[in-house]
């Protein structure tokens, strides 16, 4: 049987009472589970003998009120799929546990938080580093899990647990894709059935395009409003919007792309 924890206080009674020295593997999430939050999980089962997931919608990462509101949720789907997979705990405090400073302290990176997501979403990227934070603080865990489509996340979160020196590992998960290539993510559900369809050519044209340019023009020709393609240390990033939903991606390139 799962346990699911609400408090912090409750948090570090398990922590004392079942965790005890055995190793702690620590998914973060903010719910509408998928098959990628599935396979985090699913990697920390195998590597640790104590495996949680956090759940916990963090509206400070939301600087559009409207993306935090529609953003799915279904706690009892979620907990009912995590208990299947043999997940131990889940940890899903409410926003005064998480934020008694009323997010007075925050932890923000001034170069790699920049571009790309960062420049599209102020203010985002201080909401999911001091989130992060405060949970693998709370955690206590050896290890943490996090998916490499949001590589920008993953990297800022690496360079945060090294310039702090949190005594936590960063485990990188490979995206998990759909059968059809396109990257699982929880606002894919947003998309209609049609605008689905069309979402495949994403990855495609992302990784065979000669260049940043190229995959622009594609994009826009297949109808796509694109936000950004952009090269950087061996990997094109692309963000889209399709049916106002916004779809990121990346994916390692062969040859160094031209602008
Ligand atoms: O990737 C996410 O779901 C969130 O950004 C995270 C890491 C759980 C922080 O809220």
């Amino acid at each position: 049987m799962i346990t699911v924890i609400r408090s912090i206080e409750d948090w570090n009674q398990y922590r004392a009472n079942v965790v005890k020295n055995r190793s702690l593997g620590f998914v973060p999430t903010m719910g509408g589970l998928h098959e990628g939050h599935c396979s985090l999980a699913q990697r920390s089962l195998l590597e640790n003998d104590v495996t949680a997931v956090s759940i916990f919608l963090n509206r400070t990462q939301f600087n559009k009120a409207a993306d935090y509101e529609s953003y799915p949720t279904d706690f009892a789907q979620d907990v009912a799929e995590l208990e299947t997979m043999g997940v131990d705990a889940i940890f899903a405090p409410d926003y005064n546990s998480m934020y008694p400073d009323s997010y007075n302290y925050r932890v923000s990176e001034h170069v790699d938080s920049l571009p790309r997501e960062g420049a599209r979403r102020p203010g985002h990227f201080d909401g999911v580093l001091t989130v992060v934070m405060k949970l693998l603080n709370i955690s206590g865990a050896r290890r943490a899990y996090f998916g490499e489509k949001d590589y920008q996340q993953l990297e800022l979160v690496k360079g945060m647990v090294e310039a702090f020196f949190m005594p936590i590992e960063i485990v990188a998960c490979e995206t998990v894709r759909a059968f059809d290539g396109l990257a699982l993510s929880s606002r894919n559900r947003r998309l209609s059935d049609e605008a689905r369809r069309q979402a495949v050519i994403f990855p495609q044209i992302l990784e065979t395009a000669q260049s940043n340019k190229e995959a622009i023009l594609l994009l826009e020709e297949a109808g796509f409003e694109v936000e950004y393609v952009e090269e950087e240390g061996g990997r094109r990033f692309g963000a889209i919007v399709l049916e106002g939903v916004h779809l990121i991606d990346n994916c390692k390139i062969a040859v160094t792309a031209t602008v």
